[in-house]
């Protein structure tokens, strides 16, 4: 079981983020059946941060997945920002995805043939918004990736891999 550690660091007006309610996911079935949540509760408020720490196959991605519409837990109730998704279609998923949640993937899965620069606002074109490059340049440059913004993710270290993502 994993558990979480919350720090408030800007608080804004008392509103749930994020609300669990008796969540649970199982993967594959019988023998092989492995339940990662187990009936998991829980609430976050705005403009808190929190980490859920937890031994290695406690069941934390697949809570991060379900909590962002990336995986559809077995039962229970996921609510971001007052709505739920857990009733929703996988195209109303992939529109609220899009517009609302950002996820640094554990493998960062960033895309191998674009650059730095070009992985970055990626996420911006796709939801059709507008692309500040300028302000893109600012924030890799603030990480430490202002002169690897041409390169791409085969060039770069680890770490750095993580900072784009
Ligand atoms: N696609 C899958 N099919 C079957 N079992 C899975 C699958 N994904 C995860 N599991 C199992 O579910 C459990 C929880 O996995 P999860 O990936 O959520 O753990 P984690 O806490 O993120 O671990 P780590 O710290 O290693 O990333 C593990 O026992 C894992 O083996
Ligand atoms: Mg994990």
């Amino acid at each position: 079981m994993f558990r979480t550690a919350r720090r408030t660091h800007d608080k804004g007006p008392a509103a749930e983020a994020l609300r669990l309610v008796k969540v649970s996911r199982t993967y594959g079935h019988d023998d092989s059946a492995v339940t990662a949540l187990d009936g998991v509760t829980l609430s976050l408020e705005r403009g808190t941060f929190t980490a859920v720490m937890g031994p290695s196959g406690s069941g934390k991605s697949t809570l991060l997945q379900c909590a962002a519409g990336l995986d559809r837990p077995d039962s229970g109730i996921v609510m971001v920002d007052g709505a739920e998704l857990t009733g929703g279609s996988e195209a109303e998923l992939t529109r609220f995805r899009r517009g609302r949640i950002g996820f640094v993937f554990q493998q960062y899965n960033l895309l191998d043939t674009l650059t730095v620069a070009q992985n970055t606002v990626l996420p911006l074109k796709l939801a059709g918004r507008r692309v500040d490059r300028e302000r893109a340049r600012e924030v890799l440059t603030a990480v430490g990736l202002g002169d690897r913004l041409g390169h791409r993710p085969d060039q770069l270290s680890g770490g750095q891999r993580q900072r784009v993502a």
